[in-house]
C-alpha cells in the first residue's frame, strides 16, 4: 500500500516508519521545511528509543521518504493519514483544528483515485463530518473516504506500541476503506492485535473517553497519596491492594506530581468542552482536570515545606524534566509548574535532564543547566526528583550527600525507599508515604 503521513511528529514518524517497517511505501510529509531537510540527511529530530535505527533501516531500503509538498505523495497513496497537532486553542481550551482544516484542504486539492483519508491526530467528534465537507468542497469529484483511526501510542515506548497494540480502533462506514485499513493494518492483527470497527463518531470519542480515564485513575491516586500522608499510609501498598484487583488494575496507579504531556492535559479540556457543548457536562473529568492543575504548584509547597517552610534564596536541584522518561518532551511537563513555583517563592533552581535539557532552555530560562546529576545536586539545599530517569534509580547516595549543602530528598516519583534514604543520612520525602522518624545517629528507626 502506498501511504502519505501529513505531519511529520511524535506520531506521524512513529506511524510512518512502522508502516515502512510493515512493507508499506511511505511519504511522510511536513510543513516544517528544517525538520524534512534533517530527516533526509538522516537526522531525527525527536529522541524516541530505536527510532533512529528504524527510520534509517526503512529509508535506506527504499520504503521510506520525507517531502515537504503534499502534492506527489497524495496522488499517489492509497492512505493519506492526517497526523498533524490538535493543540488547546488559546482562551478557551477546545482543541485547535486549524491544522487538521489546513491539511485537509491541501490533501483536497491533491487526491487521484479513491482515496482514504484517515485523521490519526486527536479530533473532537464531529471533526471527521468536518474534514470530509471540506474535502467535498473542495473536491466535488474526488472519489473519498475519510476514516478516524486514533493513535494510542505513548511517547518513550512509542514503537512497541504501534508494532504491538492493545487494539486498533477504526471508524469508517464505507466498505472499500474498511478493505484498505484491514491491509495497512494486516501485519498486527495476524498477531491478534484485535482491531475494533466502528462508526467514526465513536472512534473519536474513544480516543478522549480512554485518555480521560486514565487522567481520572493518576488524579485519584494522587488524591489517596494526600490523605496518605495525612493519616499515615502508604499509597504504594494502597495501589497494590487496589491494582490486583483485576476490575481496577495496577498500571496508572502511581502517585506523584501530576500527569502532564502532549495529550493528558489537552485532551481531557477538550473533551470537557465537548461535553458543555452538547449539554452532557463531564463533571468527573472536569474536577479531574481542576485537582490536576493545581497539584503541580502544590509540589513546589511540599519542596518549601521540606525545607521548614521557605526556600528564598536557597539552591534546588530538580531531577528530570521531561514530562516523562524516555522523551525529550517538554510539552505540560509537571517540571515547568513546579520550577516555576519554585522560583516564585524565590528559590534558585539547577536542573538536569538526560535529553530534555535541549527544549527546557527555551521554556525556562532563568534556571541552571547542569551536565550530571551530581553536578546538579552541587551545594543544593535540596534534591527534587520529577521524572524518574532509569540512570536516577541507583545514584550514588554517598557521593550526592557529600555535595549537598543540606540532605534532603523530595522524591516526587517514589523511586527509593524511605528507610533506606533515612538510614544513608537524609531527610526524605515521597508522595503519599509515611516518613521515616531519624534516630540521633541518623539511622532509621523503623527497621532496629
Ligand atoms: N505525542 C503523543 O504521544 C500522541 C499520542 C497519541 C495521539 N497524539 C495525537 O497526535 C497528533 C499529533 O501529535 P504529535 O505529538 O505528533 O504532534 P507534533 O507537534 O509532534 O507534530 C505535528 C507535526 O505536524 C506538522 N504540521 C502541522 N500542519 C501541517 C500541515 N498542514 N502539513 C504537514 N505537516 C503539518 C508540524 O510541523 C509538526 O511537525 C495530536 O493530535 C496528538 O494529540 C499524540
Amino acid at each position: 500500500m502506498r501511504v502519505a503521513m501529513i505531519g511529520t511528529g511524535y506520531v506521524g514518524l512513529v506511524s510512518g516508519a512502522c508502516f515502512a517497517d510493515f512493507g508499506h511505501d511511505v511519504t511522510c510529509v511536513d510543513t516544517d521545511a528544517s525538520k524534512i531537510a534533517a530527516l533526509a540527511r538522516g537526522e531525527v529530530p525527536i529522541y524516541e528509543p530505536g527510532l533512529t535505527e528504524l527510520v534509517h533501516s526503512n529509508a535506506r531500503e527504499g520504503r521510506l521518504a520525507f517531502a515537504t509538498g503534499v502534492v506527489e505523495p497524495v496522488s499517489a497513496a492509497d492512505a493519506v493519514f492526517i497526523a498533524v497537532g490538535t493543540p488547546s486553542r488559546r482562551g478557551d481550551g477546545h482543541a485547535d483544528l486549524s491544522y487538521v482544516y489546513a491539511a485537509a484542504r491541501e490533501i483536497a486539492a491533491a487526491l487521484t483515485g479513491f482515496t482514504v483519508v484517515v485523521t490519526k491526530s486527536t479530533v473532537p467528534v464531529g471533526t471527521g463530518d468536518e474534514v470530509e465537507r471540506i474535502i467535498r468542497e473542495v473536491r466535488p469529484d474526488a472519489d473519498v473516504a475519510v476514516v478516524s483511526n486514533p493513535e494510542f501510542l505513548r511517547e518513550g515506548a512509542a514503537i512497541r506500541d504501534f508494532k504491538h497494540p492493545d487494539r486498533i480502533v477504526v471508524g469508517l462506514s464505507d466498505p472499500r476503506a474498511r478493505d484498505v485499513m484491514s491491509e495497512l493494518y494486516r501485519p498486527l492483527y495476524l498477531n491478534a492485535a484485535p482491531i475494533l470497527f466502528v462508526e467514526r463518531r465513536t472512534a473519536e470519542l474513544i480516543k478522549y473517553a480512554a485518555n480521560a480515564f486514565l487522567a481520572t485513575k493518576i488524579t485519584f491516586i494522587n488524591e489517596i497519596a494526600d490523605l496518605c500522608e495525612k493519616v499515615g499510609a502508604d499509597v504504594q501498598d494502597v495501589a497494590r491492594g487496589i491494582g490486583l484487583d483485576n476490575r481496577i488494575g495496577s498500571k496508572f496507579l502511581h502517585a506523584g506530581p501530576g500527569y502532564g504531556g502532549s495529550c493528558f492535559p489537552k485532551d481531557t479540556v477538550a473533551l470537557i468542552k465537548t461535553g458543555q457543548d452538547y449539554g452532557a457536562p463531564l463533571r468527573i473529568v472536569e474536577t479531574v482536570a481542576a485537582v490536576n492543575d493545581q497539584r503541580k504548584r502544590a509540589m513546589a509547597r511540599k519542596v518549601a515545606a521540606a525545607l521548614g517552610g521557605q526556600v528564598r534564596g536557597r539552591t534546588i536541584a530538580v531531577l528530570g524534566l521531561t514530562f516523562k522518561p524516555n522523551t525529550d518532551d517538554m510539552r505540560e511537563a509537571p517540571s515547568i509548574s513546579v520550577i516555576t513555583a519554585l522560583q516564585d517563592l524565590g528559590a534558585r533552581v539547577q536542573a538536569y535532564d538526560p535529553v530534555g535539557m535541549g527544549q527546557a532552555r527555551s521554556l525556562l530560562s532563568d534556571v541552571t543547566y547542569c551536565d550530571s546529576a551530581y553536578a546538579c545536586a552541587e551545594r543544593a539545599d535540596a534534591l527534587v526528583i520529577v521524572t524518574e530517569w532509569e540512570q536516577f534509580r541507583a545514584l550514588d547516595l554517598d557521593r550526592l550527600k557529600r555535595v549537598m549543602t543540606r540532605p534532603v530528598v523530595i522524591d516526587l516519583r517514589n523511586i527509593y525507599r524511605p528507610e533506606d534514604m533515612t538510614r544513608r543520612g537524609f531527610s526524605y520525602q515521597g508522595v503519599g508515604r509515611p516518613e521515616v522518624a531519624t534516630s540521633e545517629d541518623g539511622s532509621a528507626t523503623d527497621d532496629g
